[in-house]
């Protein structure tokens, strides 16, 4: 990985990738770009980033000629709740934006192509407690519906092509640099920013409705470490369970509590809850961590603390 392209850069997870992968590789050899006409604050500055909608494969290819880029991280993508408003624009930029990113990459001598999954590749008749890596893929959402055929379209580039693809399904992130994109988790996000500005949070999942989630920087450890693995250890390519924790909302607000006693959680669930009700509640990641030796670092609490203190400071400087 000498010279990377990501697209989807300004995203919640793509911002921060993008920072790790410059301090790793250099600011100079990350290449970051996003529909989005402007840069973010926080890649400002930090080496080349150029505007690119990823159902463009002129432009992506002008970009991956001039970059002699040998590996793209794809990252644009369209998530569950916004998927669910539109179909028809989140089949659009996730099956072309990925069908464009892997012929694109084929035809210009790229080496490797990291496409995340999630766990909306699953639904309701999928076990919901510790769902095993290889199980039934029936999801109910458009966005789900995407994910998977993302999963079986690199596994057909890796098997035809012998290009070297590579994915996992991400349960529900949570950070604090660059706010999330319109998904079925986003919730576990905007708790704590409401939590520091109001003491307060209207959630709109129901109480009980637990999801397996996992901090940024076990996202960001997981994608690079499996970026980074011997290909020839991989038995999966695209479609690797990957697991942090799991909690229901108001588990999470007791554990907010514990540092913040005054936090008050309401509820008022939406359409976001039918999501919810499809997708498993813990996950088997027992594939990645004997293929790749992954494993995560934060449980709940620890994550808990450390968005308290980086949105509390974040805060007291008038970031939000
Ligand atoms: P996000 O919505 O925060 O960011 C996506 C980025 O893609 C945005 O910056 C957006 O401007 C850009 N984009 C949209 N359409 C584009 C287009 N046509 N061309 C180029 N860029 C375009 O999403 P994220 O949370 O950073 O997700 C990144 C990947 O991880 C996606 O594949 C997503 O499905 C997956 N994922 C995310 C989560 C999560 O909790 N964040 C969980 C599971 C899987
Ligand atoms: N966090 C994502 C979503 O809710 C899961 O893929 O859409």
């Amino acid at each position: 990985m000498k010279n990377i392209l990501v697209t989807g850069a300004l995203g919640q997870i793509g911002t921060e990738l993008t920072l790790a992968l410059k301090k790793k590789y250099g600011n100079d050899n990350v290449i970051a770009t996003d529909i989005r006409k402007e840069c973010n604050e926080a890649l400002a500055g930090t080496g080349p980033f150029h505007t690119l909608d990823v159902t463009n494969k002129e432009e992506l290819a002008k970009i991956i000629k001039q970059y002699n880029i040998d590996t793209i991280f794809h990252l644009a993508a369209i998530l569950s709740a916004t998927g669910e408003k539109d179909p028809i624009l989140c089949w659009n930029i996730n099956m072309n934006g990925s069908i464009n990113v892997l012929e694109t990459a084929r035809l210009n001598n790229v080496k490797k192509v990291i496409i995340p999954s999630s766990m909306a590749v699953w639904g309701p008749d999928a076990p919901k407690f510790n769902t095993p890596q290889d199980s039934v893929l029936k999801p109910t959402t458009m966005y789900g519906v995407t994910k998977v055929c993302g999963e079986r379209l690199c596994d057909y580039y890796v098997q035809k092509y012998g290009l070297d693809c590579r994915g996992l399904r991400y349960p529900g992130i949570i950070s604090s640099e660059t706010l999330p994109g319109g998904g079925t988790t986003d919730y576990a996000v905007e708790i704590f920013y409401e939590a520091v500005k109001n003491k307060k949070y209207t959630c709109f999942l129901k109480e009980d409705a637990t999801l397996p989630m996992m901090y940024m920087p076990d996202c960001i450890n997981a994608t690079i470490s499996l970026a980074e693995a011997d290909f020839a250890n991989l038995k999966h390519h695209s479609d690797f369970n990957v697991a942090a924790f799991s909690f229901d909302p108001k588990t999470l607000a007791e554990n907010i509590k514990k540092y913040m006693p005054e936090f008050e959680i309401s509820y008022a669930p939406d359409f976001r809850q039918d999501i919810a009700d499809s997708w498993p509640k813990t996950i088997d990641d027992s594939a990645a961590r004997s293929e790749w030796n992954w494993k995560p670092n934060y449980d709940m609490d620890l994550m808990t603390k450390e968005m308290l203190q980086i949105l509390t400071e974040k805060h007291k400087n008038g970031k939000f």
